[in-house]
């Protein structure tokens, strides 16, 4: 894209635009950019919103911005993941009783596999979890309805950390808890809870799995990952068009993350995540081929941790179209 960026730091936010030289592509930046927006600004005048005090010189159709895409962090790509990732200070988050962030998405997001994954209607032989950092809680409910489960991500550590759950090795992580919860929830179902292989992954390549192939999937699980993973809404709808291709047609997507959230903390390091809306994800969704069967939001009712600003959850289930 021949772009121009105009880059604007200020105490609280990093405020970029970015815009074409062409003019504004709509797709990029009006419509994507202004969903769930207030209105901004306006060509020659002063912006009433948002931190800076700024005088707008683009063409209308770039208008209205929005507060949401302005608000976008220093994007941190797989490099930093490799270099600053830390698959336990990551972990931390996901400790019942601690009233983290990790928490609280828990609590929502367990409930919604339960009810997916019990549903027998999401079921078959194949797996594959996008992005699945050192975390399993995503895969629990999971384990009774696949023959086979296959856990991926972009870092080697995060990889260690999952292989040392899976052989019980010392040091890893006690999901004992979380295991527990998921039972509760289901009645106490048993299953093969370590029945997982790791493959490296990476979104951003046309085979995520590159090099190896997989047979398509009956159901791809992804939490947390894309907005983490994509710098802007661009490289999120390819993202999901990668990831899609591991998907059988009328297999299930089932996607869950957070709205509104430009950063999040692993120990001491930030990661930039991109803001989403509820619109863009029904827009992308319905433009890679997906049919949405469940779209769940929980806006956030607290601000009391502050490792994270999200404004909501969302946990969504969806179907690829068959082929025609
Ligand atoms: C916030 S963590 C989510 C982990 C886990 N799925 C969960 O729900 O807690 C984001 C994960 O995305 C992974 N990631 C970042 N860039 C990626 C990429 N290009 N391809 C695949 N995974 C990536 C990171 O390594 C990290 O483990």
């Amino acid at each position: 894209m021949r772009g121009l960026e105009f880059g604007i730091h200020c105490p609280v936010w990093c405020i970029r635009f970015q815009l074409q030289d062409q003019g504004c592509n709509q797709g990029e930046v009006s419509k994507e950019a202004a969903q769930d927006a207030k209105p901004w600004g306006r060509k020659n005048e002063k912006c009433r919103e948002g931190p800076p005090r700024l005088t707008c010189s683009l063409p209308d159709i770039c208008l209205p911005f929005s507060t949401e895409i302005l608000r976008q962090e220093p994007f941190t790509g797989g490099d930093d993941y490799q270099a600053d990732f830390d698959p336990k200070a990551y972990l931390r988050h996901y400790k019942f009783g601690e009233d983290t962030f990790g928490e609280d998405y828990l609590n929502f997001s367990l409930k919604h596999y339960c009810k997916t994954f019990t549903s027998g209607v999401v079921t078959g032989d194949t797996l594959i979890d996008i992005g699945s950092g050192p975390a399993i809680h995503q895969l629990l409910s999971a384990c009774e309805s696949f023959k086979e489960i296959i856990a991926s991500d972009y870092t080697y550590r995060n990889h260690q950390e999952l292989e040392k759950w899976l052989k019980n090795e010392p040091g890893a992580f006690d999901w004992t808890p979380v295991v527990k919860y998921v039972c509760e929830l289901e009645g106490n179902r048993y299953r093969d809870w370590k029945k997982q292989i790791v493959l490296k992954c990476d979104v951003h390549k046309s085979n995520p799995m590159d090099p190896v192939i997989l047979p398509p999937a009956d159901c791809l699980v992804s939490s947390l990952c894309l907005e983490g993973a994509c710098k802007d809404l661009t490289t999120y709808r390819i993202a999901l068009k990668n990831i899609s291709s591991l998907l059988k047609p009328g297999g299930h997507l089932v996607l869950s993350g957070v709205l509104g959230c430009s950063f999040y903390m692993v120990g001491p390091k930030r990661f930039s995540s991109l803001v989403l809306g509820e619109e863009f994800l029904r827009e992308a969704l319905s433009d890679t081929g997906f049919i949405i069967q469940e779209f769940e939001v929980l806006i956030r009712d607290d601000n009391t941790d502050d490792s994270c600003d999200f404004s909501g959850k969302f946990f969504i289930l969806a179907r690829k179209e068959e082929a025609i």
